[in-house]
Parts: C-alpha cells; structure tokens; sequence
C-alpha cells in the first residue's frame, strides 16, 4: 500500500491495518450482513441517496435496523472520503448483525457491527474502447433474494471464478432461459438500435449504475427498454454492456469465445460512454449534474 489508508469501524475512524473483529462477529461465522460499494469522484459521492436508499432496502429486507440516519452516514461517508485523499475512490461500507453465540436464529439484542474503508478507484483498461472484454455465459446457481446486497457472495465468487479462468471478466447469467445479471454487475444488450437491460425483481440486484445508465439513455432520446431479455437473444446481440460502480459500463466483445457482432466496441457503448464521463466529469467539477445534459 502507497500509503496509509483510514477505515471506519464501529465509530472510530483508524488505520485499516489496526481494525479488527471479534471471530464471533455474525458477518464472519455466517456471512450475516450486507455492503454496498459507492465511487466518489472528486470527492463527491456519486449518487449519495440512491446508494443510501439500496442499503436501508437491504437492511430492511434482513431486518437490521439501520444504526445510523441518511445524515449521518452522509457525514460518516464524506469524511472518509476526505481522509483518504486518494484521487477517484471506491468506498466499500458494510453491516454485519453483530457479535453473538453462534445461533442460526437472530440474538436477542443485536448491535450492528458497521465498517467502511475506501480505496483508489481503479483506471479503466487502456484498451477497453479498441478491444471491449470477454465474457462467458453460466446458469444463475444464485438464491431467491438477489436483490438483497448481501455480503453472503459465494455463488458470485463461484462464478466470476469460472469466467476468470476461462479468460473472461465476467460471468453472464442465466435463469430459467433467461438474463439476469452479471456475477457482479448489471447486463445490457443492444439490438436494431434499441438498447434493453432486464427489468427489476428478486432476481437481480438494482444496480444504481443501471438506473442511471437508463435515465441518460432516456434524457439523451435513446430508444431504451427495461425487459426480459432470452438466451438467445444475449448471443445475437449487436453490443453487450457490464455496468457496475466499479467498472463502470463494459463493452463485451467476446461471448462464450465467440464474437459479439463484429468484435470490437459498438457505436451505441461509445455513445453512451461519452455520455456517462461527461456526467462524472460534471461531479468531478461539483457541478450540478442535473444542470449538465
Ligand atoms: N457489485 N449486480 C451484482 C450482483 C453486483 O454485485 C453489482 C455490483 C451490480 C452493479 O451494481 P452497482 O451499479 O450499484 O455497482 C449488479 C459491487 C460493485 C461489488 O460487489 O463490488
């Protein structure tokens, strides 16, 4: 590590090397708990309330009461962002249900273990406009409730374990025929123009780079639909896309090793890829985004 990177533990800031957990901690013995991952760009957290609102859904659908109110954690979360006074990052937060008797059942009183850490937003490949990435296509062996953000991420590791090493960056999945989502991002196809990502439930997690990627294509007059998107329709794609905090939105120009259309980064990512940086170039600038098209 460059240089010292300050983390939040249970209402302290510290150095990330020095916080640590009880072993008994719910998160550690049975992946009790749920995270979220928001980029700051500039320093400013990059869509703040629609992250806040996903986190209290998952705490909700856990039954964790949220320790802290939107106000606080916008205090707690901008200054961290302010310590680590690294360029773009990457704030990874997390809520565990606590420290407790090993017991399936939820302990009697429970007192949430809250954590976040920031890290430098990692640059985009310099080939991802020229060369796009690969990807694989595996059944969604996933749970019920995979609109919960929860830190229980076995299957997606499972899974973008398999992409990696079948030299893919991702694991595109399939439920009963049927798109769902990346291993760890959100999936978009194009086809005749028309851009399509599947429509919201329990089968995906509601990505907050999704919702905006549909909101720009919409302000900007692209023909975007939110729809169930079949198998077969994912291989005869003319662009396929990633989207997640992290990795912002990937073109895939590789499926299953074969090519998606001719092989190299569509017109329709290109467009909607200048029109995504120069929305966080406007956060970057502190500019209102709402004022920037
Ligand atoms: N993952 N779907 C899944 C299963 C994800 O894990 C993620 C993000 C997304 C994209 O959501 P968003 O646009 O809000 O980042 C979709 C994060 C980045 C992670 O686990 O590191």
């Amino acid at each position: 590590m460059s240089h010292t990177s300050l983390c939040y533990l249970n209402g302290k800031f510290l150095p990330l090397e020095e916080a640590s957990i009880s072993v008994l901690d719910r998160g550690f013995i049975f992946g009790d708990g749920i995270y979220e991952v928001i980029p700051a760009y500039g320093g400013n957290l990059f869509r703040l309330d629609e992250h806040l609102q996903r986190l209290n859904n998952s705490l909700q659908a856990i039954h964790l009461k949220n320790p802290l109110s939107n106000a606080e954690w916008a205090t707690l979360l901008s200054t961290l962002v302010e310590k680590n006074n690294h360029g773009d990052q990457s704030v990874y937060l997390q809520l565990t249900r606590g420290v407790a008797k090993r017991e399936h059942s939820f302990p009697a009183e429970t007192s949430a273990t809250v954590f976040a850490m920031s890290s430098p937003m990692p640059a985009a490949k310099t080939t991802l406009a020229t060369e796009g990435v690969h990807a694989i296509s595996l059944d969604d062996i996933r749970w019920r409730y995979c609109h919960i953000k929860t830190i229980a991420l076995l299957p997606n590791i499972l899974l973008r374990q398999q992409a990696v090493e079948n030299e893919a960056v991702e694991a595109i999945l399939i439920r009963e025929g049927k798109v769902t989502e990346g291993a760890a991002s959100n999936v978009f196809v194009v086809k005749d123009g028309v851009i399509k990502t599947p429509p919201k439930s329990e089968c995906l997690l509601p990505g907050i780079t999704r919702d905006l990627i549909v909101e720009l294509a919409i302000k900007n007059q692209l023909a975007c639909k939110e729809i169930e998107i079949d198998e077969s329709e994912l291989l005869s794609a003319d662009e396929i896309w990633l989207s997640s905090s992290i990795k912002e939105i990937l073109p895939v120009t590789q499926l299953n090793e074969k090519s998606v259309a001719d092989g190299v980064p569509g017109p329709v990512w290109k467009n909607m890829q200048t029109i995504f940086q120069n929305y966080k170039q406007s956060l970057r600038d502190g500019i209102e985004a709402s004022r920037v098209k």
